[in-house]
């Protein structure tokens, strides 16, 4: 089982720097190579403050107008609710206005979560250069749940099986709030590269498992690109470490 390449950074201070210096690194050079660049962001807090070193040190590194965003999994409430991926992740990232030159693909949050996913999923797909495919995606940041979970696939949930589809709808998640979409493994399948925020004391467990066994979603995941070709790598911060 190939799940990548491990990272022992100290703490989570500088797994968000590496993160960080890392994207601005990858994003110029997407750019230099073809033209633009795609990057998927995680929700959740982990990535919080890797978004605010990026804005801070790294918004002069990149021509931003050519990068497009993708949120990795969002939840179905207002941009303006305190439970919104990217409504949390926005103000951080446009702390630097140069940073407001790039295109975020927004989620139909107002409509149903059938109807966002499927608009999601063609959104997606129009990054793509070959028709109905998964767009080359340059990065991919990844949070992990305590339970394993990474994006909206949750462990032994219905919504974690095999499927075409780039985006699906999630209805009874079990991290609050229950409806969301999210991207599937399917999405990743042009990934070039997958970072993955190892870090506090309440994943130790779900990591170690996920690194023995392969079995929970952030393992599957991490799996999956390594597959299609990804780099895939996972930066733990001590307390995360076993
Ligand atoms: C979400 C996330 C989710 C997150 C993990 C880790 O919408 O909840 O995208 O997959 O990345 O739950 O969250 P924390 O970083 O807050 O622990």
């Amino acid at each position: 089982m190939d799940l990548g390449t491990i990272v022992h950074l100290a703490d989570a201070d500088e797994v968000a720097k590496a993160a960080a210096s890392d994207a601005a690194l990858r994003l110029r050079s997407a750019i230099a190579e073809r033209g633009s660049a795609v990057w998927v962001i995680a929700g959740g807090s982990s990535p919080m403050a890797a978004y605010r070193m990026l804005a801070e040190h790294h918004a002069h590194a990149v021509d931003w107008s050519r990068v497009s965003v993708i949120i990795g999994d969002e939840r179905m409430v207002p941009l303006t609710d305190a439970a919104s991926n990217l409504g949390a992740i926005m103000p951080v990232l446009l702390a630097d206005p140069r940073m407001a030159a790039m295109t975020v693909l927004c989620p139909q949050v107002e409509s149903d979560e059938v109807t966002a996913a499927a608009a999601y999923a063609r959104a997606l797909r129009g990054l793509s250069d070959a028709v109905g495919a998964a767009p080359v995606i340059d990065l991919v940041w990844l949070g992990v749940g305590e339970d394993g979970h990474t994006l909206s696939l949750f462990p032994g949930h219905p919504d974690f099986v095999p499927t075409a589809e780039l985006v699906v709808p999630v209805r009874d998640s079990p991290k609050p709030p229950a409806v969301r979409i999210t991207l599937t493994r399917a999405a990743l399948d042009h990934a070039r590269r997958v970072v993955i925020f190892a870090t506090g004391a309440g994943k130790r467990a779900a990591l170690a498992q996920a690194l023995s066994e392969g079995m929970l979603p952030i393992a599957r995941v991490a799996e999956h690109a390594r597959g299609v070709g990804a780099e895939v790598t996972w930066l733990f911060d001590a307390a995360a470490s076993s």
